[in-house]
């Protein structure tokens, strides 16, 4: 489905009914149907809410950079007109960042918080630098320079390399540099964590090549409700990589938050 908010078409799709509505949002590059297996199992009749990121999936994807605060309002927006007062929001490492920026500026609407191989820490002047340079590799040879350079970090499995591949090519360029300087730019969040009170939720591969298992670990000791998933053999992907012990993770935080 597709809805205009925020002055801009955002692709989501609601499934089940039950309990307190889940909030999936997907990481750079990719779309809401990296979470279809999960929810078709592990979260078969919960109450799930799947967005496509402003540039990316379905969405419209404006030219200009993105920032961290209109990702968050389009997700407000997106509460808002689905009539949503509090939901656990759960974001895979970019969407991470936007579940920080929405936790930042809405605290009062949110009731759980899920980060998937993601992270609190902002840029180093080096990451950033390299953001930049992606950029100027986007706009002059497209998409294929981030699928070509990010798609064989995303995991050790061929296969999932593979399908991740694909639905970076599927992304518009203009999406992936509009929210690429939205991660450039995005502040420190390392001090909002400890304020953070609702149940959380740190997923974190230990053969991520992207964010390490340290990393994830000091997240968890500052968020007052915590709680740690560590996966063996799983990469930056869960959700492909190990969907039954990954979506039995978002169930038991769903428990924590509402009793379900
Ligand atoms: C992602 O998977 O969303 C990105 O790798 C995150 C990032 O580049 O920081």
């Amino acid at each position: 489905m597709k809805i205009n908010l925020n002055d801009t078409g955002l692709g989501y799709e609601v499934y089940g009914e039950t309990g307190i509505p889940l909030v999936l949002i997907h990481g750079f590059g990719l779309n809401r149907h990296i979470w279809d297996e999960i929810i078709s199992t592990s979260l078969a009749k919960a109450y799930v809410v799947t967005v496509d990121v402003r540039g990316h999936g379905e969405s419209d994807a404006p030219e200009g950079a993105y920032s961290m605060s209109i990702l968050a309002e389009d997700l407000l927006a997106l509460l808002d007109y689905l009539d949503i007062n509090k939901a656990i929001i759960c974001g895979h490492s970019m969407g991470g960042y936007i579940s920080l920026a929405f936790a930042a500026a809405f605290p009062d609407r949110l009731a759980g918080l899920g980060l998937i191989t993601s992270r609190a820490r902002a840029d180093s002047e080096g990451q950033r630098q390299n953001r930049y340079a992606l950029i100027d590799k986007i706009k002059a040879e497209g998409v294929i320079a981030l699928a070509d350079s990010l798609a064989p970090r995303l995991s050790m499995n061929d296969r999932v390399i593979e399908r991740a591949h694909e639905i970076i090519m599927e992304t518009p360029a203009q999406g992936i540099i509009g929210t690429a300087h939205a991660m450039a730019e995005r502040p420190d969040r390392m001090e909002l964590l400890h304020q953070i009170t609702v149940p959380s939720l740190v997923v974190a591969g230990e053969a991520d090549q992207i964010v390490s298992l340290e990393e994830a670990k000091e997240m968890v000791n500052l968020l007052p409700q915590g709680n740690f998933l560590p996966m063996a053999a799983v990469g930056h992907m869960p959700m492909f990589e190990n969907p039954k012990k990954f979506g039995d993770g978002l169930m038991l935080l769903r428990k924590q938050v509402g009793g379900y």
